[in-house]
């Protein structure tokens, strides 16, 4: 007897489930820790973090976290939705689908193991159902996409909420689709939770017997008949939520209970293309010592690329790189994902951002580019 109770106690293990630890706070420590590591597909991965002492993540399922990876001796931001839910907060996972020959999902397929450590911050985001309570909702994923999607579907699962839920899906084959048996299983046990897969081809599933296609507005007036009374949230290549909003669009949906989010903001945006139509047009009409600028216009030189551009002082400093022709790192361009943290070397900037910032990494001279405008000539470490 006393020896088992020697062993029971002496194992950090019951303690863990026996005590109640502190909220995780990145601010006194944002090192994780690797656990596990799952495959989920081919292409696919899910890696399973808790932090160095036990610690509970609290955060509202569809949130991200940005990871602060130091990747052959370069610094890059990436944000990963946290796919785990938030109803067993002893761990956090992130399921990650390799992009080809992008540096951070292919790193972290290849390298991230159990024991090894990353830094990371958040939670953040807003994209969550539960901000948005509604008795029926209709969940539209395209391939990882469905790491949103998938935590609130796990925290519904997980807290017995008998929410009637359709989860659409939709993949290249059968077997990309991911969380499919989990999925299959939650449908098991909650009633009011319709899972939906959507395949463009069978691939080496012959005899596949859901649905082949692309997702259509006939298609969705077959798994979800009601989804006008849905309030919806889609998560997917751009081109998925396009098609997405016009066939809602076209059915006269209410768009005010319509949420998105998207991982991949390379595609320009409307104002985007308005922005550099207007720059064409001005570089090409307008001499450019004739032109009288309405505002002061600052130097922004960066400093490992030799690039240096003209930045007026009612522009973001991201911005006016891309119109000037440059890539530099960003995802949401709204101050929040800390992707285009950079280092301001000389100048200052008035920034006006979202959390994706720390105050310590502000006080060190980091600035979010797509959320600064400058106030001075600058010098950026990039
Ligand atoms: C809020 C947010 C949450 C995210 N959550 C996830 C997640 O849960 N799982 C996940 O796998 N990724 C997620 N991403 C995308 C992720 O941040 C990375 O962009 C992705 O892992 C690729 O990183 P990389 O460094 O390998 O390639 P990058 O340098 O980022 O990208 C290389 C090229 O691939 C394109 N690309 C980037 N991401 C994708 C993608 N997912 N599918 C197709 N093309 C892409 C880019 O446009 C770029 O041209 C999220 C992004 C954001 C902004
Ligand atoms: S791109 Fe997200 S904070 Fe700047």
């Amino acid at each position: 007897m006393s020896e088992l109770n020697g062993r029971v106690g002496g194992d950090p293990l019951i303690s863990l489930v026996t005590s109640v630890p502190k909220v995780w706070d990145p601010e006194e420590d944002d090192v994780l820790v690797c656990r596990q590591v799952r495959v989920e597909t081919h292409d696919v991965k899910t890696f399973l973090f808790s932090a160095r002492e036990p610690r509970l993540f609290r955060f509202k399922p569809g949130q991200f976290l940005t990871l602060d990876l130091e990747i052959n001796g370069a610094t890059i931001q990436r944000c990963y939705t946290i796919s785990s839910s938030p109803a067993r907060p002893h761990l956090v996972s992130i399921t990650v689908k390799r992009v080809p020959g992008g540096p951070v999902s292919n790193w972290l397929h290849d390298t991230m193991a159990p024991g090894k450590e990353i830094r990371a911050v958040g939670p953040l985001g807003e994209f969550t159902a539960f901000d948005h309570p509604a008795p029926k909702y209709l969940f539209l994923s395209g391939g990882s996409g469905i790491t949103p999607l998938m935590s609130m579907a796990r925290a519904f699962h997980d807290l017995s909420e008998p929410r009637d839920i359709v989860f659409v899906h939709a993949a290249r084959t059968p077997a990309d689709i991911i969380f499919r048996t989990e999925l299959d299983l939650m449908a098991r046990n909650m009633p009011g939770f319709k899972v939906v897969h959507v395949v463009e081809g069978e691939g080496g599933e012959p005899g596949w017997a859901g649905l082949r296609g692309r997702l259509s507005k006939e298609m969705l007036a077959v798994v979800a008949p009601d989804f006008a009374e849905r309030t919806v949230f889609t998560c997917g290549p751009s081109p998925f939520m396009a098609a997405v909003r016009a066939i809602l669009g076209a059915s006269g949906y209410e768009m005010a209970r319509y949420h998105e989010e998207s991982f991949n903001f390379e595609e320009l945006s409307p104002a985007d293309v308005a922005d550099i139509a207007e720059a064409q047009v001005a570089a090409g009409e307008t001499p450019a010592a004739d032109a009288a600028p309405a505002v002061p216009t600052f130097r922004v030189e960066f400093r490992k690329s030799g690039k240096v551009i003209e930045c007026a002082a009612d522009r973001f400093v991201l911005d006016a790189a891309r119109l000037a022709g440059m890539r530099l790192p960003s995802s949401c361009t709204k101050g929040l994902c800390g992707t285009c943290k950079s280092k301001l070397l000389e100048g200052k900037v008035d920034m006006q951002h979202q959390g994706g910032i720390r105050q310590r990494e502000i006080d060190a001279g980091m600035a979010l580019l797509c959320c600064a405008k400058p106030l001075t000539d600058l010098v950026v470490d990039r």
